[in-house]
């Protein structure tokens, strides 16, 4: 029986975060009327409360739209709080507008290198009194700078009210990895290195890094989406049974999935740049930054010991889409002349994740007639092909369930620096960096990294059946 918080106060309210996702989360989580208590908006513009409930509604307008009864319940629960960060005044503000309450949420929308100063001033002016915190990713930018942020983080929180966000695992299509490995029998018997051959999991983007350069040219594609994002799905496909009900079960055993993989050499790495990248705005003429990273990566656990997983992700891609393949081994004999398709893929389970989701099952069946010839067909879980989209946001989702106390789809602390310790011996490796062309799979090199294992599937728009 834990207790909702009473009080929703977010850092950086005047931010980017905020506009495209925090107040349509707000706004949505209110119209499902999860969301009844102040709402603290916290920032050091110079700005009024007027000002930011304008900001709120155009953030509204232009992310999804504004529901007058909602927009209305949310400008009267906001309130707004200007200041400095470092100033003890701002939290004696702060403080005054929680007007008792007695468990705040703070939600840290702010840069990582403020993260330290804003949950010190919070703690000595009594604000973390059985309060949470959530923090965005990038949870560091490797393991010592994350290690260095749990610390700051659990000198005024404990662990069960620390809550980093990877949006990635509010996502339904995410969710029903969990759900669908451990709602079923028949998988378990062969999700195992008997049965599977390799795995590879695609994350791409046909757009470039937009008005992100500068925040690109200090990240790069494995520290924005590889470490946290795609470690994440890995870690839900790869995990073992978690021993009872509870999201410290999830955690545990998502965690050892991190601690079981083998720490990146430079040769399991494929780093990409598409053509043009070094034009964009904020970014280095000479810049040797990522923004398409594939790479090899090897789990040495009872169940997963020598099965290769890859994993590619980029910007300026052909198509927008994730999708995971789960590639099962060929049949032990050829019996018929054309059971080994050229492609090598007889068998294998596909999810996806996005635009659509949904899982698919392949597998060969005869034609009809006196031939043993036959075709290959994709029998599709969930009953209709076209999958339903999202109906709720992750945002609203993650931030009901922070709001709650429920931290399953969270990432926890071990499983962070664990995540780290895997791919930072590659971080500082200066592994060459391939160009591509935008629109395209990425460089030639990432195919070469995947060849003892066949090719990466290239998904189709609109995904189904593609
Ligand atoms: C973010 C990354 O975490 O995830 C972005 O910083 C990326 O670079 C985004 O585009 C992808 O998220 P989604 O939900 O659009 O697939």
């Amino acid at each position: 029986n834990i207790p909702h918080s009473d009080a929703f106060v977010f850092f950086g309210a005047t931010g980017d975060l905020a506009y495209k996702k925090i107040f349509p989360a707000l706004q949505a989580m209110i119209l499902h009327n999860d969301l009844n208590v102040p709402i603290i908006g916290v920032a050091r513009s110079d700005w009024t409360l007027d000002k930011l409930r304008e900001h709120a509604r155009d953030s509204l307008e232009h992310n999804g739209g504004v529901d007058e009864h909602a927009f209305t319940r949310l400008s009267a629960l906001l309130q707004y709080v200007d200041g400095d960060y470092q100033d003890a005044a701002t939290f004696d503000q702060l403080k005054l507008a929680l007007n008792g309450a007695i468990r705040p949420l703070h939600y840290l929308a702010i840069h990582p290198g403020m993260f330290g100063t804003v949950v010190q001033a919070l703690a000595k002016s009594g604000c973390t009194k059985n309060a949470r915190v959530i923090v965005e990713k990038p949870f560091g930018r490797d393991l010592a700078t994350a290690h260095e942020l749990n610390c700051a983080l659990r000198s005024a929180f404990p662990e069960e009210s620390i809550l980093r966000i990877d949006h990635y695992l509010g996502k339904e299509a995410i969710m029903n990895i969990l759900y669908f490995r451990f709602a079923n029998s028949f998988l378990e018997p062969i999700w195992n290195r008997n049965y599977i051959d390799s795995v590879q999991i695609t994350l791409s983007e046909d757009f470039g890094v937009n008005e992100r350069g500068a925040f690109y040219e200090t990240t790069g594609c494995l520290r924005d989406v590889v470490q946290n994002h795609l470690f994440q799905i890995v870690a839900l496909l790869a995990m073992e049974p978690p021993s009872y009900r509870g999201y410290a079960a999830v955690h545990t055993q998502k965690a050892e999935v991190f601690r079981a993989m083998c720490a990146l050499k430079p040769n399991d790495l494929v780093r990409g740049q598409y053509i043009g990248y070094r034009e964009e705005p904020g970014v280095a003429a000479d810049s040797d930054v990522e923004t398409f990273c594939a790479l090899r990566l090897f789990i040495d656990s009872w169940r997963w010991a020598g099965v290769p997983w890859y994993l590619r992700s980029g910007k300026f891609m052909r198509e927008s889409v994730a999708e995971v393949l789960i590639q099962l081994k060929p049949p032990p004999s050829k019996l018929f002349a054309d059971s080994q398709p050229t492609s090598g893929r007889a068998n294998y389970l596909r999810f996806w994740l996005s635009p659509n989701s949904g899982i698919a099952l392949a597998a060969r069946v005869k034609r009809e007639g006196k031939e043993f010839v036959g075709d290959q067909h994709e029998l599709y879980l969930g009953g209709e092909r076209i999958i339903r989209r999202e109906t709720e946001t992750p945002y609203e989702r993650l931030l009901s369930d922070a709001m709650a106390g429920n931290g399953a789809l969270f990432a926890s602390e071990d499983a962070v620096e664990a995540a780290w310790a895997v791919v930072d011996p590659v971080l500082t490796s200066h592994c060459p960096v391939h160009l591509y062309q935008p629109y395209s799979w990425g460089p030639g090199a990432a195919d070469v990294l995947i060849a003892p294992n066949g090719n990466w599937h290239n998904p189709g728009p609109g995904h189904v059946g593609a």
